[in-house]
């Protein structure tokens, strides 16, 4: 009798511990034609019984080769994946937001119940003027599959203050020329000296992700303030507008790449420092509330690789079958259409803690 009551209680264990997870670790992914799967930055979400995979659509690296636009890919069990070519394109009309030349980097797309359209939100940088527009791109299509029409691409909540900024913060004026990393100028960044700076023409938007929490409510979470400072910004119910409505969090912390999910009530944010293409040790937060506070807590990879996020840089947490999936990209700057994907299971300490290993 206890022998049953025993295996009764482990049946569930044995089960979960059975279960097979997709796992990618840097290794090349050809698509059904044979070509390595080109959507880098991006997401995957599931309609119906289908996976749709987005992300950028690079150049080979070559002479004049450029970003196509947003890529999508399709399965039915994440490991065959068709290519459908390019759902919101780059033009050649002198002047187009999305003129030849210009990025869409981290592209982001969601199913919004409220217009019953797919939402694609993406970090967009101007043609010829690197990384200085800092502006997010919001698209929409009726179709998974496109075509995707651009909507509107500009920096962030222009006129709207954080809203935990107190007014003494909100009146502050700050002297033209801080010397950066100084301590006057970290309690300045802290205290909201870029987002003042910012406030007219709206917040600076690079990395970026969208979440939609568990009562339907979107947040488009943003590196803004020169790359020191997270946004998290909600959205209202088409999930292409945003209502104003947003915290700034880890001010001065220098984080970019963020993904997040939720998990028995607790967010956890996973990051990467800045050091452009090149893989740096990721960071953990979590908070109770979206809007948070948000605690900051070590480096969440564990084992060999762990310094460097196993040579990655994270993109988005994707959520499958109750657990979740750490997608990250590999980069390959001189050939960005050939940067690798790492999809890792998280994994739980005994308190709950994620933690990421290749091990
Ligand atoms: C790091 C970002 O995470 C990438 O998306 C890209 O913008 C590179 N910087 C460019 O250097």
């Amino acid at each position: 009798m206890f022998r049953l009551i025993t295996l009764f209680f482990l049946l569930p264990a044995l089960y979960a511990s059975a279960v097979t997870l997709p796992t990618v670790k840097g290794e090349s992914l050809p698509d059904t034609d044979g070509v390595h799967v080109n959507a880098h930055g991006g997401n995957i979400i599931k309609i119906g019984d289908t996976y749709y995979w987005y992300g950028e659509q690079r150049g080979d690296g070559s002479e004049g080769s450029y970003q196509l636009g947003v890529s999508c890919y399709t399965s039915t069990d994440l490991a065959t994946w068709r290519n459908h070519g390019t759902v919101l394109a780059v033009n050649d009309r002198p002047g187009d937001p999305l003129e030849q030349g210009c990025l869409l980097e981290r592209p982001k797309v969601v199913y919004c119940p409220a217009t019953d359209k797919y939402v694609l939100w993406f970090h967009h940088e101007l043609k010829g003027r690197g990384y200085a527009a800092a502006q997010a791109g919001v698209a929409v299509a009726d179709n998974p599959l496109g075509p995707f029409t651009l909507l509107k691409t500009s920096r962030v909540n222009p006129g709207y203050y954080p809203m935990e900024m107190t007014d003494e913060q909100k009146n502050a004026t700050y002297a033209d020329k801080l010397e950066w990393w100084t301590p006057s100028w970290r309690k300045a960044v802290s205290d909201g000296m870029f987002n003042l700076r910012d406030l007219p023409g709206g917040q600076m938007a690079r990395d970026m992700t969208i979440y939609i929490d568990d009562d339907g409510r979107a947040y488009h979470i943003f590196a803004s303030e020169e790359n020191l400072t997270i946004n998290i910004a909600e959205l209202d119910s088409t999930f292409t507008r945003h209502t104003g409505r947003y915290t700034r969090v880890a001010a001065g912390g220098q984080n970019e790449a963020p993904a997040i999910f939720k998990k028995d009530g607790t967010y956890w944010m996973i990051t990467s420092g800045c050091t452009g293409w090149a893989p740096n040790a990721a960071r953990m937060m979590k908070a109770n509330s979206i809007m948070g506070p948000w605690e900051q807590l070590p480096n969440p990879c564990r084992g060999q690789g762990a310094e460097t996020t196993f040579e990655s840089q994270g993109t988005y947490i994707m959520e499958h079958e109750g657990n979740f999936i750490f997608m990250a990209d590999r980069w390959n700057p001189k050939q960005l259409n050939d940067s690798r994907h790492l999809w890792i299971p998280i994994q739980f300490d005994a308190d709950g803690t994620p933690y990421l290993t290749l091990e």
